[in-house]
């Protein structure tokens, strides 16, 4: 049974569908929540759910080895970051090599990079006009939204979109695919 830790900032509902996903597999289980915020939804769900959580500061995840240590002593093979807003630092990604994937809210590398998350990247593709966006899974490497793409899906941009609706419509996207590509990539490890 391979070992997930997954990140996350926020509402968590990604973080709770890949959770209950794997509470229905024997490839891989959710072992961990970690969060950069204290109120952040997602520890609600994760206490729900029976995960355990664990939320650290700035200078813990970017000036010493308290995650990395966390990570190791839980045994981690892979991390999932899921609506995740920090850069993650050099030291996490060297000792988790292509063991990092994130999921982006638009076609990257449409609408990517620092500030770009959640509702802005939606406001940003309807305000230009884009016929489509979708969904990106992709390494994490130490800059934001530029490793290598491991999946991309499209939807519609229809002209009544809003960022509210066009938001809807990318979670039924990541709400299928990012379980089934994160089993996937358990199963390749
Ligand atoms: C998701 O749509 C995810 O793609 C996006 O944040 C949302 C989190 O929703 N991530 C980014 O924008 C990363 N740049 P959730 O907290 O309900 O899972």
């Amino acid at each position: 049974m391979k070992k997930i830790a997954i990140f996350a900032s926020g509402s968590g509902s990604n973080a709770q569908n890949i959770i209950e996903y794997f509470n229905e597999s024997t490839t891989a289980r959710v072992d961990i929540v970690l969060t950069n915020r204290k109120d952040a939804y997602v520890l609600e769900r994760a206490k729900n759910l029976n995960v355990p959580s664990h939320v650290f500061n700035k200078v813990e995840f970017y000036q010493t080895n308290q995650i990395i240590d966390i990570l190791a002593n839980n045994k981690i093979d892979l991390i999932v970051l899921a609506g995740f807003l920090w850069l993650v630092p050099s030291n996490i990604i060297q000792q988790y090599p292509n063991r990092i994937i994130n999921i982006h809210p638009a076609l990257l590398p449409l609408y990517g990079g620092k500030g770009m998350f959640g509702q802005a990247v939606h406001q940003a593709a309807i305000a230009n006009k884009e016929l489509f966006s979708g969904i990106t899974i992709h390494y994490v490497n130490e800059q934001y939204d530029s490793g290598d793409v491991i999946l991309q899906v499209k939807c519609n941009i229809d002209t009544e979109d809003t960022a509210d609706t066009l938001a809807e419509k990318v979670h039924v996207l990541e709400y299928k695919h990012f379980p089934e590509t994160i089993e996937k990539i358990i199963k390749s490890i």
